[in-house]
């Protein structure tokens, strides 16, 4: 049987106190939904249904992938009404799974597990967590599971088990068509629940099949900002838990982020308050020190990123020593055995090997040459008001300390240039160019003298 996902992503999440519709709060960086889409995906499913009601359009707009259809439900009339405005797309010989936008924690072998159990009947996902304060109460026979209670029509008993529900089901869509028409709302709250099909389930004798989450984390759910940040939380623990059981050496296993791909070779180490975004690569040996953002940035072996730098959309070399407090910005592209120092900030250049810049630096639009020595306080000044421009500095030179290279221009190989030059146009190669006052002294000056 093909199977087809269901996910239920049309509640409007009051407590989150947010105009951001809850599915599309990032969790690691990326909207809730696009964690419980990817977990989905892992199961190859032939359609992937996403149920949206609350800022439907914002929701369908962060989503434009072709593999996602998109079910309206106007009116939040419950988790079974949500389920029947699917319906319509979920074909008749389809095995069905239902998951929650809200609940991106669930792993894929767990719903492997559940989907194997679906062919007997009903296949409810559970886990083990003593005295939850909301999630449905599982009672269970011999047989299999008997009943959901919700903990408000709990006995003092029932509250006290501790197997709940997680709300998510795997069934032929057959099943789930039969018995979707026979539930009703005819509760406290005039609401379609889909724990009804436990119910409908059992009263046929169709078995029911509780499977049981492995780690109670997976049951994790998003109501209210503090559910998300506890997530959150979770969410970096098992990431830091993987970095390490690959053999990444974390200072603080409690003092990383990543959000997004963060992919390591061997003998990677990381101190404490990183942030790592979009797709990160580390490779054998690299060291990355206290306090560094990197976003969308390979890193090539045995490089060392001291501590707090910026560093996003750019790609460093072999052996390169970055930082302490250096930037670099979209475009930079570092050869190996480059030094990019404190207070340096570089975009859209290139640095060639064993280029460096090591302090007070901004280098912008460049070709900066191999074993070139850029100076402290050396300015490219690419930006004439209206257009960018580029510098180019050959192999070799030498750039004195503060000067100011006003671009287009190229410094050609082997050139010196005196410090606090202002160079505008192009230098030949291999010598000394200075543009600067000439040094004066007055012999016959006498300091002023204060007025009696
Ligand atoms: C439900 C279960 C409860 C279970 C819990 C686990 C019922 C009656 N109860 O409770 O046994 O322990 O989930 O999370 O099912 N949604 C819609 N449209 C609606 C209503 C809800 O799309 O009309 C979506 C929500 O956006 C959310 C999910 O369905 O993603 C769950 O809804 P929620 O109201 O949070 O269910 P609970 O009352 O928590
Ligand atoms: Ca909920």
């Amino acid at each position: 049987m093909a199977l087809e996902i269901l996910i239920l992503a049309a509640g409007q999440g009051k407590r989150m106190r947010s105009d951001l519709p809850k599915v599309l709060h990032p969790l690691a960086g990326r909207p809730m939904l696009a964690h419980v889409l990817d977990t989905a995906r892992a199961l190859s499913p032939r359609k992937m249904i996403v149920v949206h009601g609350h800022g439907a359009e914002q929701v369908k707009k962060a989503f434009p992938e072709k593999d996602v259809e998109w079910a309206l439900q106007a009116e939040q009339l419950g988790t079974a009404h949500a389920v029947m405005q699917a319906m319509p797309l979920v074909s008749a010989d389809a095995e069905v799974l239902l998951l929650y936008g809200d609940m991106p924690m669930v792993r894929v072998e767990s719903l492997r597990r559940l989907l194997q159990a679906a062919p007997q009947g009903l296949a409810v996902l559970t886990a083990e967590i003593p005295n939850h304060p909301s999630f449905g109460r599982v009672v269970r026979n011999p047989a299999g599971v008997q009943r959901i209670v919700e903990v408000r029509d709990a006995s003092v008993a029932e509250r006290a088990l501790a197997e709940v529900n997680m709300g998510f089901y795997a069934l032929s869509a057959k099943r789930l068509a039969g018995w979707l028409k026979k539930i009703g709302n005819a509760n406290a709250q005039k609401e379609y629940y889909l724990t009804d099909l436990v119910a409908l389930a059992v009263a046929e004798r169709t078995p029911v099949v509780g499977v049981t989450v492995e780690d109670p984390v997976e049951a994790g759910g998003v109501n209210s900002k503090r559910d998300l940040a506890q997530l959150e939380r979770q969410y970096q623990d098992m990431v830091a838990r993987r970095l390490l059981d690959a053999g990444v050496t974390l200072a603080d296993p409690a003092r990383i982020d990543v959000r997004g791909a963060l992919e390591c070779g061997r003998d990677v180490a990381i101190d404490v308050n990183c942030v790592f975004e979009g797709k990160v690569t580390l490779g054998d040996g690299v060291r990355v020190s206290a306090n560094c953002v990197l976003r969308n940035i390979t890193i090539a072996a045995g490089s060392q990123i001291l501590p707090f730098c910026h560093l996003e959309d750019s790609s460093v070399g072999e052996r390169c020593r970055i930082g302490p407090y250096a930037r670099l910005r979209p475009g930079t592209a570092l050869d190996e055995d480059v030094h990019v120092g404190n207070f340096v900030e570089v975009k859209a250049s290139r640095l060639r090997a064993s280029a460096k810049a090591n302090h007070l630096t901004y280098i912008g639009d460049s070709d900066v040459g191999a074993r070139t020595n850029v100076g402290a306080g050396t300015i490219t000044c690419n930006y004439d008001g209206v257009n960018k421009h580029r510098t180019v500095i050959e192999d070799d030179c030498f750039i004195g300390s503060d000067a100011t290279l006003v671009a287009p221009l190229r410094i050609a190989r082997g050139s010196y240039i005196g410090a606090g030059s202002t160079i505008n146009k192009d230098t030949p190669a291999g010598q000394l160019t200075v543009a600067r006052a000439k040094q004066v002294s007055l012999p016959g000056w006498k300091p002023p003298k204060k007025k009696a």
